[in-house]
């Protein structure tokens, strides 16, 4: 399997990251790379159906570990239906949100536990991660105010947790960071999309030599 480039975006509420997967996508194709841009919760039909049930705020509170099974069950669609094959077909995958998102939300910001987090999934998914992964940096309360578009989007279920919780996943994302820093790469995510972009696009040419 070519999994060389399996690569995510993660970040809090409104860290711009579909945008510049967007841009990134450009990037790879005029290198002439087949492309695939998915996102968590998603991806597949049924993922789909449950990303209503965790972002629809009609879900209410959920118990941690629901929203925790609700992710892995998602994510193992995701993985052996879409993540998998497009990989194992040469095709560079970017991905909105992964794994990350689960220990940074579930494991910090709910209190489950980094290492719980990463046991279940390591337990039923197997401990294939991404090659790199992009985390987009923005205050949270900066970026809250971003993801409701000045007061037109109607925020969902998790956007609308209170900012201590999106606190604890902003400082759960950079201690993950920290003990990774092979893998992960830090970006500010304010400013000006393109130059944003650049920054992306340079820490991947260092990464991957062959793509200069
Ligand atoms: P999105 O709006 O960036 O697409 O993400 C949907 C929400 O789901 C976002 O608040 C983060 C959350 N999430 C988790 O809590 N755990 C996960 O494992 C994933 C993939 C997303």
């Amino acid at each position: 399997m070519n999994d060389r480039y399996f690569i995510t975006f993660e970040g809090p509420e409104g860290s711009g990251k579909s945008t510049q997967i967007k841009l990134l996508q450009d990037f790879f194709k005029a290198k002439g790379l087949e492309t695939l841009v998915t996102r968590e919760p998603g991806g597949t039909k049924p993922g789909d159906s449950i990303r209503e049930v965790l972002i629809n705020k009609s879900s209410g509170n959920l118990e941690a570990e629901t929203e925790l099974f609700l992710m892995l069950a998602q994510r193992c669609e995701h993985l052996r239906k879409v993540i998998n094959p497009a990989l194992k077909a040469g095709k560079v995958v970017l991905c909105d949100r992964y794994f990350d998102s689960s220990v940074a939300y579930q494991g910090y910001g709910r209190g489950l536990g980094a290492q719980k987090v990463r046991k279940a999934h390591e337990e039923f998914l197997g401990d294939f991660l991404p090659t790199l992964t992009v985390l987009l940096q923005i205050k949270p309360s900066d970026g809250l105010k971003r993801a409701n578009h000045g007061g037109t989007k109607q925020l969902d279920r998790m956007e609308c947790e209170e900012l201590a919780f999106h606190e604890k996943v902003y400082d759960g994302y950079n201690k993950m960071a920290e003990a990774e820093p092979e893998r992960f790469i830090k970006i500010d995510a304010v400013g000006d999309p393109k130059i944003i972009s650049n920054h992306i696009i340079e820490a991947i040419l260092k990464r991957f030599k062959e793509l200069r």
